[in-house]
């Protein structure tokens, strides 16, 4: 017997990243170019994103719709033979809503492909110039969320992961924020520094690093209820800068000359 071939992709699943289309990936940006359909979020996929590819697709928003009605919309147009994108912000395997869309697909027997995108996260840490991973002081990220209307499972509870003290990326916690800064004193100095991220890569982005104790009220005072990103980080406390205050002077063993490893077994000083 010969092994079945898998059946080519009819839906691409595909992370936009937060908002700046330069953030594409190169097969996101063919796919999107050159669908007959793109579907997308667009409480958090901004217009700039489908305006930078110039596409003639049938744009199909999907923040009004429930997944009983986006399904049927996205079976029908593979049925009649046409390309298919589901562009989620992002990346899609981060409270995407992903999960139930692919179980319903396997479901209809329609194959698909998820194309993975730039998350919040990464962008963040890419505007405030910091490495999420400082050796001697933070070498772990949690991303997580607080909980909403859906429950985080309470094994998962932000007092619980605020205990490692690591560098922390909170997702859809706005709405909660008192909650959120009262669970993260648990365990974090009330200095440690919180960077707050707001529409990262939209055209009225905003982004202020203060002290964990200030961050609800600073999010309360901006008014900041959607599409917020918190990082709560001790790496922040050492970002990169110039002048006295800088220079910390950490790092890690991979570039360090008294360091020998497989692609540079002796140290060249
Ligand atoms: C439904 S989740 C989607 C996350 C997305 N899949 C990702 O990987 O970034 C929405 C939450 O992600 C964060 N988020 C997404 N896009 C953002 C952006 N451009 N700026 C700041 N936070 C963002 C916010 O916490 C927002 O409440």
């Amino acid at each position: 017997m010969t092994p079945t071939q898998p059946l080519p992709p009819a839906v691409y699943i595909v992370g936009a990243g937060p908002g700046d289309p330069e953030l594409l990936t190169l097969k996101a940006l063919r796919l999107l170019a050159s669908a007959d359909v793109i579907l997308y979020a667009d409480s958090l996929v901004p217009a700039q994103i489908l305006e930078s590819i110039g596409s003639q697709a049938e744009t199909i928003p999907t923040a009004n719709k429930t997944l009983e009605q986006i399904l049927p919309l996205m079976i029908d147009r593979v049925r009649q033979g046409q390309s298919v994108v589901r562009l989620h912000s992002g990346d899609p395997c981060l409270y995407g809503a992903v999960h139930e869309q692919m179980q319903a697909l396997v479901t209809a027997g329609i194959p698909f492909e998820v194309v993975p995108g730039i998350s919040a996260f990464q962008t963040a840490a890419a505007k405030l110039g910091v490495e999420l991973t400082v050796p001697g002081l933070v070498q772990t990220i949690i991303l997580t969320r607080i909980s909403g209307r859906t429950h985080v499972p309470e094994p998962e509870e932000l007092a619980s992961l605020a205990a490692h003290k690591a560098s922390l990326c909170l997702y859809l916690a706005a709405r909660h924020v008192e909650r959120a800064q009262e669970a993260l004193l648990l365990h974090y100095d009330r200095d440690t520094p919180v960077a707050i991220c707001y529409r990262l890569d939209w055209p009225d982005e905003q982004l202020w690093v203060v002290p964990l104790h200030q961050m609800a009220e600073v999010t309360r005072r901006e008014d900041l209820i959607r599409t917020t990103l918190y990082v709560i980080s001790p790496a922040l406390a050492v970002r990169p800068q110039a002048g006295e205050s800088g220079g910390d002077d950490r790092r890690s063993q991979l570039y360090n000359p008294t360091h020998s490893h497989l692609f540079r077994p002796r140290a060249q000083v």
